[in-house]
C-alpha cells in the first residue's frame, strides 16, 4: 500500500473541550505518524479560503464563523493508505451516522461542530496540506 500523507484539522469545538491528545491517540494507534502540527486562529479570510469549495452550500457562513471561534490544530498525518485511513478513523461527517469508536462518534457535537476535518482525495490532500505548511515543515 502506498505511504500518503494527509492534511487534518481539529476543529474549535475540540480544541475548546482539550480534546487534542485523545483525539491524536485516535491517529496514533491506528498506526498514523503526526508529521506536522501547528495550533493556529484562523483569520475570517483564510477559513472562507480553505473552504471556498463549499461557498455556494447553504451552511458555508456558519461554517466559516464555527472554524474561526476558537483555535484549531492544522497537522499533517503520514502513513499506509493515509487518506483513506484517516477518514475512517474520522468517521461520517453527521455524526449520527458514524461508526462506534470513530472520532466523529465518540466528540463530534454536530455535523457543523464535527471535532475533525480530513481531506477526501490524495490531490486534495497536496493542496491543503500546502495551503498551512511548507515542505521544510514536514518532519518524516
Ligand atoms: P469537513 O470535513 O470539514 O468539510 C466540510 C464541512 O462542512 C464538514 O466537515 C462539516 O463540518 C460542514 N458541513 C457539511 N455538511 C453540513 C451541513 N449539512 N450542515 C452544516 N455543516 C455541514
Amino acid at each position: 500500500m502506498a505511504v500518503e500523507n494527509t492534511l487534518s484539522i481539529i476543529k474549535p469545538d475540540a480544541t475548546k473541550r482539550n480534546l487534542t491528545g485523545l483525539i491524536n491517540a485516535k491517529f496514533e494507534n491506528a498506526g498514523l505518524k503526526i508529521i506536522a502540527q501547528k495550533r493556529m486562529q484562523l483569520s475570517k479570510s483564510m477559513a472562507e479560503k480553505f473552504y471556498e469549495i463549499h461557498k455556494n452550500r447553504p451552511f458555508y457562513n456558519n461554517l466559516v464563523d464555527f472554524m474561526i471561534s476558537g483555535p484549531i490544530i492544522a497537522q499533517v498525518l503520514r502513513g499506509d493508505n493515509a487518506v483513506n485511513l484517516n477518514r475512517t478513523i474520522m468517521g461520517a461527517t453527521n455524526p449520527q451516522e458514524a461508526e462506534e469508536g470513530t472520532i466523529r462518534k465518540e466528540f463530534a457535537e454536530s455535523i457543523e461542530a464535527n471535532s475533525v476535518h480530513g481531506s477526501d482525495s490524495l490531490e486534495n490532500a497536496h493542496v491543503e496540506i500546502a495551503f498551512f505548511f511548507s515542505d521544510i515543515e514536514l518532519i518524516y
